[in-house]
């Protein structure tokens, strides 16, 4: 596999969801992805509020947080700047074929929709788009206004992912980490990378 095939970029956006976006992270480390991680100003503060976990606006301070939060390969994760145009993520010739927002913001979702491209995070989406790549947005906001609806739907027809954060309970969860593994599980395998985190309907579900 090439180092672009082995590679994924992950935004996380400022939609609540910030466990999804961490787990999913570690996950793909774990995996030995390169990842590279786009991270917006509204998910710095999801991120303290739901995790306090309060990372720097510097790219390279916040790496080093996230190093140490996760205990992880300092080289398999870049995070890239919001205006860093120079990065691979930014350019069909080089970026990665697959992208992940999560969580994705209902504003985020807007944007991409309309290939606005304002910042790295819409520029990345909207390049994955363009090469036919996969697009994945985990999607957090209730209710669905129309205005919502409408962008998903038009961003669906263009063969985007729409996840929803909605994990399901028939795997009887115990925890939040067991209904963020839910929903990280089901990423993972429409990513498909291999993942054991919950197990698979039929095979080892528990019944009433
Ligand atoms: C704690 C917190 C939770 C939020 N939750 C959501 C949410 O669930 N869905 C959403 O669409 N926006 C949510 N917002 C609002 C977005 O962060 C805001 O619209 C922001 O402009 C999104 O920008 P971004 O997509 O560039 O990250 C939340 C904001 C905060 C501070």
């Amino acid at each position: 596999m090439s180092k672009q095939q082995k590679a994924i970029t992950l935004a996380f956006t400022g939609a609540s969801g910030a466990p999804y976006g961490l787990r999913l992270l570690e996950c793909l480390l774990v995996a030995e992805y390169q990842v590279y991680l786009l991270i917006s100003s509204a998910a710095r503060v999801v991120l303290a509020t739901e995790h306090g976990l309060k990372l720097p606006a510097n790219p390279d301070a916040a790496k080093q947080a996230l190093v140490a939060q996760l205990n992880c390969d300092p080289d398999k994760l870049v995070v890239c700047g919001k205006d860093d145009w120079f990065s691979p993520v930014a350019s069909g010739s080089a970026a990665p074929k697959q992208m992940v927002v999560c969580p994705c913001s209902a504003g985020s979702v807007a944007a991409i929709a309309h290939g606005m491209s304002d910042n790295l995070i819409e520029r990345a989406a909207d390049v994955v788009m363009k090469e036919r790549g996969q697009l994945v947005l985990v999607v957090r906001e209730t209710p669905f206004s129309t205005l919502h609806l409408e962008n998903m739907h038009k961003l669906s027809q263009m063969g985007v992912t729409i996840m929803p954060a909605a994990p399901g309970f028939y795997h009887q969860p115990q925890s939040i980490e067991d209904l963020v593994d839910f929903m990280v599980a089901r990423i993972l395998d429409h990513l498909g990378v291999e993942q054991g985190l919950v197990p698979r309907w039929g095979y080892d579900s528990r019944h009433i």
